[in-house]
């Protein structure tokens, strides 16, 4: 497997993520953890943002303290359940660019297709957060991000919610350069690439589709 998928384990993430893989959870529930869960990610998504020194004047006195250096981050969700990642993210850090890549699973062969691509034009000056709930077979997270860098993406970081070991491996020897984040890591796939044991279909759950 890939060495570079860090599993965010800190114990809210872990609490919240087994009440939203649970059957019964409703639709409501699922879009507030959700939301609750990818605030949490982002906050370790942006660990290592490069910061600078500022000169500020408080009440009492001026200092220099420290500030975020560089441009405001790119949030980029892979359409449509990226989404619900997406919201929780702009919660904690409301001034990030967003892109929207639109791609969709052929049932039969697996394979994504492109039907929607609208980013920042800078995008090659900005860290770029690509964010899908479930890294399965891998091929439309590693897709999205291949479309990214053809637009002048060169800083991304990808995070996921659930990820399978299928999806680490395929999505890491397509962008070894490209670090996920995710709150998990599954059994495997399943033969219509589903993850085991998973949460079903994000977006079907997050949309209440099914
Ligand atoms: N997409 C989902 O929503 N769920 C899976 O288990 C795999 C892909």
């Amino acid at each position: 497997m890939a060495a570079k998928a860090t599993v965010a384990d800190h114990p809210l993430i872990q609490h919240k993520l087994t009440l939203l893989r649970r059957v019964e959870t409703s639709t409501a529930e699922f879009r507030q953890l959700l939301r609750e869960i990818s605030l949490l990610l982002a906050f370790e998504a942006t660990r290592d943002l490069d910061l600078e020194e500022v000169e500020i004047a408080t009440p009492l006195e001026t200092m220099r303290a420290p500030a975020l250096a560089g441009k405001k981050l790119c949030l980029v969700s892979v359409l449509r359940a990226g989404n619900g990642l997406l919201e929780g993210m702009l919660d904690l850090i409301p001034s990030a660019r967003v892109g929207h890549i639109g791609l969709y699973r052929d049932h039969d062969t697996l394979e994504a297709v492109e039907y929607y691509l609208k980013l920042p034009e800078d995008i090659g000056e900005r860290l770029v957060i690509v964010v899908d709930p479930m890294l399965a077979t891998g091929n439309s997270a590693a897709a999205a991000v291949h479309r990214l860098k053809e637009a002048g993406a060169r800083r991304i970081k990808f995070v996921a919610l659930v990820a399978a070991p299928e999806g680490i491996e395929a999505f890491g020897a397509a962008h070894p350069d490209v670090p996920i984040l995710t709150a998990a890591i599954d059994r495997q796939l399943n033969d219509i690439g589903y993850i085991l044991p998973g949460l079903g279909d994000a977006g079907d759950r997050l949309y209440g589709t099914k």
